[in-house]
């Protein structure tokens, strides 16, 4: 498996990805219903980088970091991350999870933060603290999840200095 940056040749597997994940509506708060070209420009937005994950010639996920502020909050980075469903569990999050720690620091952010990790998303939290991330705060039912309701929103951040 190699994570490489994304081109625009990548367009119809990332918009594969980011369909699928963001139509069951579990993990992220955007509109389902979100147009390819939407989904892509918010991908490939300005100050955007964008990576995919490619197994045996295949797409199998997706991830972008960028900053979370614009001027004197844009040395804190954020990410955002999508596996294919069925490339799920082989290590596919985490590799890109560790490239983006790596990647974050070239390009010389001091921190990381994720703005909304759903609290019901066990998968996604168990490897964020695994990476060393933290939960630094809880917005009480921030998300509205399409089978369980209203459900508590984590802020996560993990230094990127020595
Ligand atoms: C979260 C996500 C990126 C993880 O990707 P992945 O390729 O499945 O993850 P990995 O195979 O690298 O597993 C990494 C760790 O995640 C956790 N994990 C993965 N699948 C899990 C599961 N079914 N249940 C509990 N933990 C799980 C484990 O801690 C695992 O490490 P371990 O096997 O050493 O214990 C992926 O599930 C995904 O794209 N989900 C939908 C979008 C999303 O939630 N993005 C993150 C938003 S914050």
């Amino acid at each position: 498996m190699k994570i490489r940056a994304a081109t625009t040749a990548d367009s119809d597997a990332i918009w594969k990805i980011f369909h699928e994940v963001v139509a069951v509506g579990d993990t992220y708060a955007l509109d389902p219903h979100l147009s390819r070209e939407e989904a892509l420009g918010y991908w490939f937005e300005a100050d955007t980088q964008t990576y995919v994950a490619e197994d045996a010639g295949r797409a199998v996920g997706t991830y972008i970091l960028r900053p979370n502020q614009s001027g004197g909050g844009s040395h804190v980075a954020n990410a955002a991350f999508m596996v294919a469903p069925d490339a799920r569990g082989h290590g596919i999050g985490r590799a890109m999870g560790e490239h983006c720690l790596k990647e974050a620091r070239r390009l010389g952010f001091r921190a990381i933060q994720f703005n909304f990790v759903v609290s019901t998303n066990e998968s996604a939290i168990r490897l964020w603290k695994q990476l060393g991330f933290k939960i630094v705060g809880t917005l009480p039912d921030a998300f509205r999840h399409p089978e369980k309701g209203y459900v508590d929103v984590y802020v996560m951040y993990r230094s990127l200095l020595p």
